[in-house]
């Protein structure tokens, strides 16, 4: 395919296997800075991150989510979180923490990384603010988990496009 974003797009999966290769900190900035150039309403930036590479804190956060095999396997998590102060309209801030995330994927497959998206872990958020030393200012959004691919076999499917398209007016 000649359309490298859509080719990046569509190639984009959840990787949910990594080596043990550490993730280096330039990447997690590269991978931010993606994130942070998504869209927000009024252009707001509501976005706020923790990085997370210390073993031990992985260890902790690993015992909120029955996905703790992912938070303990991946080199790397990114927390993204909702600035309370900086909110304006909760739909439209969500969408864009959503549009931020988005962006970080693709730029971890981009980097030759790999990444999954995390949002079980959503259900013990306060315990993760805790872990964290964060207080109730900032919404977790998601933890975004990423590592150096252990292999790339991951397959996933949609359903047919017209399934989704209601009305052709
Ligand atoms: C809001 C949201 C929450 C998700 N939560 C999890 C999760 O907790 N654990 C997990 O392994 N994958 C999680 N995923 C990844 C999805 O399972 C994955 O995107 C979906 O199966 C499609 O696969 P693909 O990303 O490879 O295309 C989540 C994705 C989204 C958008």
């Amino acid at each position: 395919m000649a359309n490298k974003i859509l080719e990046a797009i569509y190639a984009r999966r959840s990787r949910r296997e990594f080596t043990d290769e550490p993730v280096n900190s330039k990447d997690l900035q590269e991978i931010i800075k993606a994130g942070i150039w998504a869209p927000s309403g009024l252009n707001n930036q509501p976005w706020r991150f923790v990085i997370v590479t210390d073993a031990a804190v992985r260890e902790q956060l690993s015992a909120t989510t029955r996905y703790s095999h992912i938070v303990k396997g991946a080199q790397a998590l990114i927390a993204v979180f909702l600035d309370q102060e900086a909110v304006y309209d909760a739909t439209k801030d969500h969408q864009a923490a959503g549009a931020c995330v988005q962006n970080m994927l693709l730029a971890i497959e981009s980097l030759s990384l790999g990444g999954v998206w995390l949002g079980q872990i959503l259900n013990n958020k306060e315990q993760v603010n805790d872990i964290l030393g964060l207080g109730d200012r900032y919404e977790l959004m998601a933890v975004v988990a990423i590592g150096h691919p252990a292999h790339r076999n991951q397959q996933s499917n949609r359903k047919e496009l017209h399934n989704f398209i209601l009305k052709t007016l």
